[in-house]
């Protein structure tokens, strides 16, 4: 698949390093006693993430942005579609090539209390991935964790390494992951969530840490967030999904300040306001839960909430994904041409 064969997918300058072409990942858990219900987790998502590019995927919870992080990881079973790792197609290595690639793709997982083993120290933990993957002699890690700690500002560093999780703050545990998936130099790092379980005051630090990461060692990053504000700042393009689809795919400040779909428009309008001045100004919702990814509506699956829906038409069928501004594309019977 070229940058340029998916709509809105293509990176502007950047080559591709990762490409998701009609991605599927479907779970079938027994909902009855005989009974398989599909759930369709992740349904035929196409998206490119440049070399040295941010690419942000948001939406509400239950919308796939894990389960779409873990299958470019290959960390979830895919069920259809393909994926390529710097031409490589993800679903035809062998053990040795898979573990070669999970030294190249990185994850940072949301919750760093749960990523940290509490028994470890800081230095016990970023040495285990360089002896998994053999990498350095074993007296030049200690080199590797001290440079790893002071590229995420933990520093004086050696005041770090022998300490042990429960004695940092969730900001520094969250710098410790994050300097966990450095210490490997990858490529490219899934970073789900990364902020959303730390204090306030640090999140925007951790942000624009990755984000300086990203300009001075040309990691690319699968930006998951529930917050299409910070998408804004932290990405160079964004992909708004809806159950397991994507509605919305563009630049992340056009995607952000001229929103196309109703459901992207939704989700900004819900964005709390900065200004405490507006802090009591009611803040609009979209109306109603998102439906259950076992029972996806027929049609455009966001037809069930919409408040411009097109009877007739949106509960039938399913628009396509198509550009309708410049690399930024919308999956919405409005925009067809038809309307
Ligand atoms: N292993 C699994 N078996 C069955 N269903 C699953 C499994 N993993 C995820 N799902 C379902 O797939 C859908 C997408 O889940 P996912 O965790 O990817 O969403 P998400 O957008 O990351 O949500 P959140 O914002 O809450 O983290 C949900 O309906 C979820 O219940
Ligand atoms: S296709 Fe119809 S229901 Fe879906 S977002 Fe567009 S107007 Fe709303
Ligand atoms: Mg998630």
């Amino acid at each position: 698949m070229s940058a340029a064969a998916s709509p809105g997918g293509s990176a502007a300058s950047a080559p591709s390093l990762v490409e998701a072409e009609g991605l599927r990942v479907h779970f079938h858990p027994r909902s009855g006693l005989l009974r398989r219900s599909t759930v369709r987790a992740v349904d035929g998502i196409s998206l490119v993430v440049g070399r040295r590019e941010v690419v942000a995927v948001v939406g509400e919870s239950g919308s796939g942005k894990t389960t779409l992080g873990r299958a470019l990881l290959r960390l979830a079973p895919i069920s259809g579609g393909a994926v390529r790792f710097d031409g490589a197609d993800l679903l035809a290595l062998d053990r040795p090539a898979l573990k070669a690639y999970r030294r190249r793709a990185q994850v940072v997982f949301q919750d760093p209390y749960a990523s940290n083993s509490p028994f470890m120290t800081v230095g016990e933990q970023l040495r285990e991935p360089l002896a998994v993957h053999g990498i350095g002699a074993v007296s030049g890690r200690e080199e590797i964790v001290l440079r790893a700690l002071e590229q995420v500002r933990l520093t004086p560093a050696a005041d770090f390494v022998d300490a042990y999780p429960h004695t940092l703050s969730g900001g520094q545990r969250q710098r410790i992951c994050i300097a966990r998936a450095l210490v490997l130099e990858p490529e490219f790092i899934v970073a789900d969530e990364p902020v959303s379980m730390i204090d306030a005051s640090s999140r925007a630090e951790i942000l624009s840490l990755l984000r300086e990461l990203q300009a001075r060692q040309g990691v690319s990053f699968l930006y998951i967030t529930h917050d299409i504000a910070s998408a804004r700042h932290f990405s160079d393009r964004t992909t708004v999904m809806y159950l397991g689809t994507a509605v919305e795919v563009g630049p992340s400040a056009g995607v952000i300040e001229e929103p196309l779909h109703p459901y992207t428009k939704g989700l900004i309008a819900a964005v709390p306001e900065p200004d405490p001045r507006n802090r009591r100004r009611m803040r609009s919702v979209i109306p109603g839960e998102p439906p259950n990814a076992a029972a996806v509506p027929a049609g455009c699956p966001f037809h069930t909430r919409c408040s411009q829906v097109i009877r007739g038409r949106c509960d039938r069928e399913r628009p396509k994904l198509q550009d309708v501004r410049p690399a930024h594309s919308v999956a919405c019977h409005l925009y067809d041409g038809s309307v």
